[in-house]
């Protein structure tokens, strides 16, 4: 027998359950999670999205069954994306801030039937836009400022609807700040902001854009969303973000990010948020499907996984199966 150095035997601390759960460090509970949806126009309608088994598209009748039943399951906070359909995109996204388009009035009636959850929205042109980018599009190039009045449009629009966080996604620069203050301006104090601080240029967002059909027409989204190579760039949109008045920094996606993530929670007070994307749930639901991976136990390790790299907050298509889960 080999003589140990000394007598320390990591060992001992996961030596059973009881002791194993008294030294762990890190824990995902419902309260960190907030599970992104997507809604359609109409009503009684459910439909799969084909690279998201387990995801639905809903009208707003069947929303608000969804959104109940995850209440009873102990998540209090939801993210609602509007699916749009061709004939109502335009160049300059005029129906995202038309109060009587399905998204704005499902907003209203989503608060008004549950006044206790936390309603989260999205600002960004994608899913309104005929270019299918977030920002405006002249001669093949994104404008950043002429972009800022559509999204302040589109933020007051959706702060009149009483949501709770605004989560703008598109990357313009000076977003957070303008939004802010236009909210301010029209007595939307209490409305925060998640801002997409550090959204990269990512490949894992392909089964999101099926969902949407949001795709962009032309090009792709680097000019305005962060390359994957870069770390320290993140610190620049997170002190901006910060001094512009974000509630929360987000980082996305997660999985592939996780050093993003340590980044900013330690050179941050914010709170963070990590986007766990479409893709990220695309790759363990398909894995799981032919019985390549324990699909559950991979969801929990994954997740653990951004708790433990520093996120407080996680947006996660597995929000409503953990919760089940873990009931
Ligand atoms: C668009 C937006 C995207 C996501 C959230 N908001 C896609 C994109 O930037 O193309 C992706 C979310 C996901 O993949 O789950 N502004």
């Amino acid at each position: 027998m080999s003589q140990f150095i000394n007598s320390r035997r990591p060992r001992r601390n996961r030596k059973s359950e009881a002791i194993r759960a008294m030294v762990e460090e890190n824990r995902v509970t419902v309260d960190d999670l907030i599970f992104p949806m997507f809604l359609l126009d109409g009503k009684n309608q459910k439909i799969e999205v084909g690279s998201m088994p387990g995801i639905f598209r809903f009208s707003t009748d069947l929303m608000l069954k969804e959104i109940e039943e995850c209440l009873k399951l102990g998540i209090r906070a939801f993210d609602v994306f509007p699916a749009v359909e061709d004939q109502h995109k335009d160049k300059t996204a005029t129906k995202s801030y038309d109060p009587n388009f399905f998204y704005l009035r499902a907003l209203r009636e989503i608060k008004k039937q549950f006044p206790e959850a936390c309603i989260m929205t999205d600002i960004a042109m994608d899913p309104y836009s005929s270019d299918g980018h977030d920002g405006l599009v002249k001669d093949g190039k994104i404008l950043n400022d002429e972009t800022l009045e559509i999204l302040g449009k589109m933020a007051l629009a959706q702060a009149d609807t009483g949501i709770d966080i605004l989560g703008p996604s598109d990357m313009m620069d000076g977003r957070v700040g303008y939004l802010r203050d236009v909210l301010d301006k029209n007595g939307f104090m209490e409305v925060s902001i998640m801002s997409y601080t550090a959204k990269y240029a990512s490949g894992f967002y392909n089964p999101f854009r099926d969902a949407l059909d949001s795709a962009p027409k032309f090009g792709d989204k680097k000019t305005y969303q962060m390359n994957p190579a870069n770390r320290t760039e993140a610190l620049i949109e997170a002190q901006l973000d910060t001094e512009e008045g974000a509630d929360f920094l987000m980082v996305k996606p997660a999985l592939a990010y996780l050093d993003i993530i340590r980044l900013l929670k330690d050179n941050s007070s914010l709170p963070i948020a990590a986007y766990n994307v479409s893709g990220e749930y695309s790759m363990i639901k398909a894995a799981a499907l032919r019985g390549w991976l324990d699909g559950e136990r991979v969801m929990k390790e994954t997740l653990l996984s951004m708790k433990r790299a520093g996120a407080d907050i996680i947006l996660t298509y597995f929000a409503k199966e953990f919760a089940s889960l873990t009931n």
